[in-house]
């Protein structure tokens, strides 16, 4: 996940290979209030670890339920309605999905056994109404109060009367969220053991599908909703929770509606293969295929799989109601802007009240790329850009703008296609942990566009002058890939030891090279499947390698590899010729160095604290032997790129170093 206040996409092209989905977000936290609420201990597999189920989880535990994992599950031992903990405050960030159904289940066991309940959350969740909810609960005898705005979080919950009447129908709005209902649907069958409870709709029930997800979970632990049309839900008397023991969360569908529409934008050679969510998901926005499909995309899927292919190109502009599907909905937005023509979302007030108002936030992030938009009450309507801008998209912690607008990135495959491709920046791109936090690095797994679009940062310089601590810190800063030049010319010099090759046969040398069977993706540097991290910090193998890359057949060989390291989001590497040889036309070349006193410390200090014995001395004339060495050589000599930015940090820290990186860095890449 990236700490960093931006994410740059540069423009894509392709698409094509498999993703597996995280869990639903919906479900997710329908079944932790519910394994929590019931009796019995309940096993929830494939969970969604993000922003709104950690809340969820800290608001159980506070409450008194027992939680334990079990390998990638989760084990919780639920209150079997009773409330061992009478008195607490909970914070529940922007989660709807947690703040409605607690309000809900603890108003009802505060009124019944006493308890007294504070729920809050961040700034934006005490602008999200909760009026209709408070004016259900109140006429049964519960105690809510506002504790600021009346009709918003955050909110105290009091003990009642201990007796709630449930002998009228409770009636509730159904136009503003469907949250609700379900917050009443959840709460309620904890009163249930020996009256029924009647709930009747007032207006017309908007986002029917989430409802479907509540009825079928509250099935699956044990009380089966009688439904009359979408107009009244009977509770039948004797209705209570019991635990199923295990259950499954399925891959989350509205996560999957980014990768169902990539796949209809620019999956052209091979399928986008989706896991985890399939034709078969109790979710709503499962039906988000539909919509795709209408726009040309070519969906095939079956019990937790989907396969996406672009089919019509441009895509077909649409004009459809998008109440059932309104999450998803917004990446219909972002689909429209390669549209041949206006595209309008309709029936979509929703927006307005989820994590920020979605329209206004759609209509003004859209307009920034060039396309034409209206907006109104309900609706949107977008017309593809006839100009694309380099956009910087706010994203208004509003994980779903963050996620749908990284399609704009495909701006090169719009028809006609922009005369400049546009690189699109996502600020803020954290704010996807709220329900995919790996979301950004799922994507560029699957994306591929040409090389030269890649941005390159290069940091050159002489040995321990500190640049592969340097690269590293950007790169994770950057959510960038990240090429430590030197471990190629390392792994050749530990492979030419291992097969006793001689430093001087360069031919043989180069054969070593090419042929290197190296592995990066774990973490450590593995050569032939065995881990060599350790290996190739030695002295020795450093001063071969630095022998070695004097040859030019040898650095001949090792090009390929290094250019393939250039893949989205972006790439630093590092090195002796990164911004001469391999990236000439690198955005932004460093050359990083410090005097041989200092770098003579530096690694004194690493071997010292590795418990390697050696001598200030001896390192001193080892490093000056090094740097003459690869200063002097024919073949690629190390010296700064004539457009390089030279930085001497003898005298500063890691970080101020990497801050004045970033900061060139900012000043190259600007944006609206
Ligand atoms: O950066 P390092 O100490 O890991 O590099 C080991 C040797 O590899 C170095 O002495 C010179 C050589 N090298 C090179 O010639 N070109 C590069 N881009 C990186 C390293």
């Amino acid at each position: 996940m990236y700490a960093i206040p931006f994410l740059d996409i540069p423009p894509l092209l392709r698409a094509g290979g498999s993703v597996r989905l995280p869990g639903s977000k919906s479900i997710s936290n329908r079944v932790l209030l519910l394994a929590g609420l019931c009796e019995g201990t309940t096993t929830v597999h494939d969970l969604l670890d993000s922003d709104d189920t950690q809340v969820m989880l800290a608001a159980l535990r506070t409450l008194g339920c027992r939680m334990e994992s079990e390998g990638a599950s989760l084990r919780i031992t639920g209150l079997g309605g009773r409330l061992p903990v009478r008195e607490a405050s909970l914070f529940l960030g922007n989660a709807g999905t947690a703040m409605r159904p607690l309000t809900a289940a603890l108003a009802v066991l505060a009124a019944t056994q006493g308890g007294s309940f504070e729920l809050s959350g961040v700034p934006r969740m005490h602008e999200r109404p909760i009026a209709d909810l408070v004016d259900a609960l109140r006429p049964l005898g519960c105690r809510i109060d506002y504790l600021g705005q009346a009709g918003y979080p955050p909110l105290r919950l009091l003990p009642g009367t201990g007796h709630l009447d449930l002998s009228a129908p409770i009636r509730v709005r159904g136009d503003v969220s469907s949250q609700f209902l379900t917050a009443l649907l959840l709460a309620l069958p904890l009163l249930t053991r020996e009256q029924p409870a009647t709930i009747a709709i007032d207006g017309e029930l908007i986002s029917k599908p989430y409802i479907e997800i509540t009825l079928n979970l509250l099935a699956r632990f044990g009380v089966c909703v009688q439904r009359e049309g979408w107009q009244r839900f009977v509770i039948p008397a004797g209705s209570c929770y019991r635990s199923p023991g295990d259950i499954h969360v399925e891959g989350d569908a509205s996560s999957a509606s980014y990768f169902i529409a990539l796949g209809a934008i620019a999956a052209t050679d091979t399928p986008l293969r989706i896991e985890g969510v399939g034709t078969d998901s109790i979710q709503g926005d499962i039906r988000f295929i539909d919509a795709a499909e209408a726009m040309g995309a070519r969906v095939t899927g079956g019990a937790g799989w989907v396969e996406v292919q672009r089919g019509r190109w441009p895509l077909a502009a649409i004009d459809i109601d998008c109440n059932p599907i309104p999450d998803a909905a917004m990446t219909l937005a972002v689909m429209a802007l390669y549209a041949d023509g206006p595209s309008r979302l309709r029936n979509i007030a929703s927006w307005r009240v989820k994590e920020t108002d979605r329209i206004t936030a759609m209509a003004i992030e859209l307009r920034k790329l060039g396309a034409g938009v209206v907006e109104g009450p309900d609706f949107i309507e977008i017309t593809p850009p006839r100009h694309w801008t380099p956009s910087a998209i706010h994203t208004y912690d509003d994980h779903r703008v963050a996620m749908c607008f990284s399609l704009a990135a495909f701006n090169p495959l719009a028809v006609p296609p922009p005369a400049e491709p546009v690189t699109v920046r996502i600020l803020d791109p954290k704010c996807v942990a709220k329900t995919f936090p790996d979301y950004f690095e799922t994507l560029f797994s699957v994306v591929g566009t040409q090389s030269d679009w890649v941005p390159v940062i290069t940091i050159d310089g002489p040995t321990a002058s500190g640049k592969g601590t340097l690269a590293c810190a950007v790169a994770q800063e950057l959510g960038y890939q990240v090429l430590d030049s030197g471990v190629l010319y390392r792994a050749t010099a530990l492979a030419a030891m291992r097969s006793a090759v001689d430093a001087e046969d360069e031919n043989a040398l180069a054969a070593l090279a090419d042929a290197l069977n190296l592995d990066f993706e774990a973490g450590g540097v593995l050569l032939d499947g065995v881990d060599v991290s350790a290996l190739l910090r030695h002295e020795s193998v450093g001063t071969l390698a630095s022998r070695i890359s004097a040859w030019p057949a040898v650095r001949q060989a090792l090009l390929r590899l290094q250019w393939s390291f250039r893949r989205v989001p972006g790439l630093v590497a590092d090195g002796r010729d990164m911004g001469t040889v391999i990236f000439p036309q690198a955005d932004l070349k460093i050359y990083l160095t410090a005097s041989a006193d200092a770098r003579a410390r530096r690694r004194y200090q690493q071997l010292e604290a590795a418990g390697v014995s050696t001598t200030l001395p001896g390192l001193l004339a080892g490093l000056q032997e090094r740097d003459a060495r690869d200063q002097n050589r024919v073949a690629s000599p190390l010296k700064p790129a004539a457009d390089a930015v030279l930085l001497d940090n003898s005298a500063l820290s890691i970080e101020s170093t990497v801050e004045s990186v970033l900061s060139c860095w900012a000043q190259r890449r600007p944006f609206a």
